[in-house]
């Protein structure tokens, strides 16, 4: 007979009650972001913590991820395209002419038109499966998928305990040229987090008709 040993948590220590609210949340408010609290999301992303460390682990401490912020309702900062650096803690508005949102994610995705922010990802994955040939052809580029989604959760959690809402894209057209405008050109593109204020009352809704609607999402 299978032994089946029952188990407990502790549901109110620390980080459990985020990780139990969490939700893929897919309707924005109308309102702005502030510019510290999109600052408090990257930094969950890829913030740096004693120097050399960073929020989110890294394969021999490589930190091939790079960010792109594109705000569309941020207080303070003008409508555009910025890149993210970790140290100095920052952002470098981009020249971003003819950036189309619509042309970032497969099928129909409203939200990311609707999110006060993007926040883009990628990393170079060429560099990383050089630096890890020795375990493997594909191996670095396995690493960065992994970290890739570390970061995701971390912004998606810092994001709950903000009372955000926020969801992580990944069915994402990775040959759009606006990628590669935000990230550079050795960049692949691997996901778009759509950042804002929560709305209420419709908070949970967009969650149910984003998952339904479209097959060819992730
Ligand atoms: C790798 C990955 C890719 C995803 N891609 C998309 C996407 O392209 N569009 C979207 O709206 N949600 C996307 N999601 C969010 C999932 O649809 C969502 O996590 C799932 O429905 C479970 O809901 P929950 O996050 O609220 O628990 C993705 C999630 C993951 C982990």
């Amino acid at each position: 007979m299978t032994r089946f040993m029952p188990l407990e948590q502790y549901p109110d220590h620390r980080l459990a009650p985020v990780l139990a609210e969490r939700r893929s949340r897919r309707t924005f408010a109308a309102r702005s972001l502030d510019a510290r609290t999109l600052g408090q999301l990257l930094w969950a992303a890829q913030g740096t913590i004693d120097n050399d460390r960073r929020t989110t682990p890294s394969p021999h401490g490589c930190y091939p991820l790079v960010l792109a912020a594109y705000c569309t309702r941020v207080e303070g900062m003008a409508h555009g395209l910025y890149r993210y650096c970790a140290d100095p803690f920052g952002l470098q508005p981009l020249v971003a002419d003819a950036f189309r949102v619509d042309a970032l994610a497969i099928g129909e995705q409203p939200w990311l038109n609707e999110a006060a922010a993007l926040v883009l990802m990628g990393a170079d994955t060429g560099s990383m499966n050089r630096h890890f040939a020795d375990q493997g052809a594909e191996r670095g580029a396995r690493f960065v998928y992994l970290e890739a989604g570390a970061a995701m959760q971390n912004v998606l959690l810092q994001a709950e305990a903000l009372s955000l809402a926020a969801v992580g894209v990944a069915g994402i057209k990775e040959h759009a040229p606006e990628f590669q405008q935000a990230l550079g050109e050795e960049v692949t593109p691997l996901l778009v987090l759509c950042v804002g204020m929560r709305d209420g009352a419709a908070a949970c809704q967009g969650a149910v008709r984003g998952h339904a609607s479209d097959s060819s999402r992730a």
